[in-house]
């Protein structure tokens, strides 16, 4: 992480109400599938509630590199826009002049590595120190099986920057050795490429936002149970799509009023995809009140508004089958475990460890340095909770999603709690700062957190 990150710091001072109608930035995955399968389509299509967070931005400026055109309609000043029309080039990219960064992706990189591998010129990819040391292996492998001429050029052994050659794609049919959305989307977008159907089967149920995204841009998935393929030669077309909030984000708040009796919350127009909806039924089984209030969809996305009720927590089981759709809350649902009553046990979650950070770690470390309990696996945690937690300085390695996680266990603590380098934020929630700052000085009006869009150069 940068210099100035080190300087960036959330203070938090514990909050004794929380009344919060509020709307999320949009989602991560769907705004980095919407910028490729956009720029991939024929035609233009116009995007809105796009994340406007470092992450989705590498993403775009990638496909600008490669040829594609967009014009911004409304940004989020100071982070990057948040509605543009997107001309597509019919998958065929032009060669970039440099080399593309992915920043702190893997989601930008491997799907990117997917995107870029039946295209006829040489693209390489690289990131920050934290992508650089995260497995590229699991698409190398697929990838190269394919036909895909793709080198890892980093120091560790499969690990980026990536270097990809022009080759002709074959299809495969490849059985996912882990439960990865990346991995399984890196193979269908190369499948995109080759004459014949790609088939990924996968270990568990992932999030589909590429299937459905794919689909909604016209191309033909065919998913039966953990069985998905495509066959290539289909060109997206151009369609609008909004995306909705990102329900990653708002599960910092989703735990924020569960864990809190008497604590009302509404997210409105969040995604409410199944896939990614476990976070849900967890914070439900630890006793909190969920209203889903489902809104009709029409692009292949489930979305709508929620409505939490907190109430005295207790522990619970994540199933095996819940954490590949729960992943990213796993350090947010852990600080629940820590005010909850009894055990919270997470296991088989050995994929936490492979994340912007090693999440077993991180998390463990700042849950002790808030006097909770919690005993470490290597694939997991168990976090005996209930004790009330201590007000304390933490970091958060660069990874934002431990960075907000630990801001929210801030306001349960019994004093105020510093959290260092958080500058990372910005890869998936632009205004959370404006957000947390609403929640501390307990604001209820809806406009307190609404983040100032406008069009660009207005
Ligand atoms: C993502 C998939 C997940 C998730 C990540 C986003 C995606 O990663 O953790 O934040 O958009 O496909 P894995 O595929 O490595 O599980």
């Amino acid at each position: 992480m940068s210099a100035v990150d080190t300087m960036s710091r959330f203070e938090v001072t514990p909050v004794e109400t929380f009344d919060v109608t509020l709307e999320v930035p949009g989602d991560k995955s769907m705004s980095h599938r919407a910028a490729m399968i956009a720029g991939l389509a024929t035609g233009t299509s116009t995007i809105t509630g796009f994340l406007p967070s470092e992450d989705c931005v590498n993403t775009l400026q990638a496909m600008k590199a490669c040829g594609v055109r967009c014009e911004v309609l409304e940004e989020l000043p100071g982070f990057g826009p948040v509605a543009m029309r997107i001309e597509g080039r019919s998958m065929h990219l032009t060669a970039p002049s440099g080399s593309i960064d992915c920043g702190n992706s893997g989601t930008g990189m491997r799907l990117l590595a997917g995107l870029f591998a039946g295209q006829d010129f040489i693209t390489e990819l690289f990131g920050d120190e934290s992508l650089s040391s995260r497995p590229m292996g699991r698409i190398i492998q697929p990838l190269a099986a394919m036909g895909c001429r793709i080198e890892a050029l980093g120091e560790k052994e499969g690990s980026a920057p990536l270097r990809i050659s022009p080759a002709e794609i074959q299809p495969i049919r490849y059985e996912l050795p882990m439960a990865s959305a990346q991995v399984k989307s890196a193979v269908l977008l190369a499948g995109m490429t080759a004459a014949g159907t790609t088939e990924v089967i996968q270990p568990a149920v992932t999030r589909d936002h590429t299937e459905r995204m794919l689909e909604a841009f016209g191309v033909k998935v065919v998913t039966e149970g953990l069985h998905v393929s495509l066959a290539g030669g289909q060109v997206p077309q151009a369609r609008d799509f909004h995306v909705p909030g990102d329900i990653s984000s708002a599960a910092f708040w989703i735990v924020a009023a569960a864990a809190r009796p008497g604590a009302r919350l509404v997210v409105k127009r969040v995604g409410l995809n199944p896939t990614r909806t476990a976070i849900l039924d967890a914070i439900e089984r630890m006793g909190a009140t969920v209203i889903r209030r489902p809104v009709e969809d029409v692009q292949g996305e489930p979305f709508g508004d929620l409505e939490i009720h907190g109430a005295p927590l207790k522990g619970t089981d994540l199933l095996p089958e819940e954490i590949p759709n729960l992943i990213d809350e796993i350090p947010v649902l852990a600080v629940a475990a820590a005010l909850a009553e009894g055990t919270t046990r997470i296991r088989n979650a050995r994929e936490l460890r492979v994340k912007e950070t090693d999440r077993v770690a991180t998390t463990v470390e700042n849950l002790r340095a808030m006097g909770g309990q919690v005993e470490e696996f290597e694939d997991g945690m168990e976090i005996t909770g209930g004790a009330p937690l201590r007000g304390a300085e933490m970091k958060s390695y660069g990874d934002h999603r431990i960075a907000m996680a630990f801001a929210v266990a801030g306001l349960f603590a019994d004093g105020p709690s510093t959290i260092l380098g958080t500058e990372c934020v910005r890869t998936s929630y632009p205004g959370f700062d404006h957000h947390l700052a609403a929640v501390c000085r307990g604001a209820v009006a809806e406009s307190d957190y609404q983040l100032p869009t406008r069009a660009p150069n207005a």
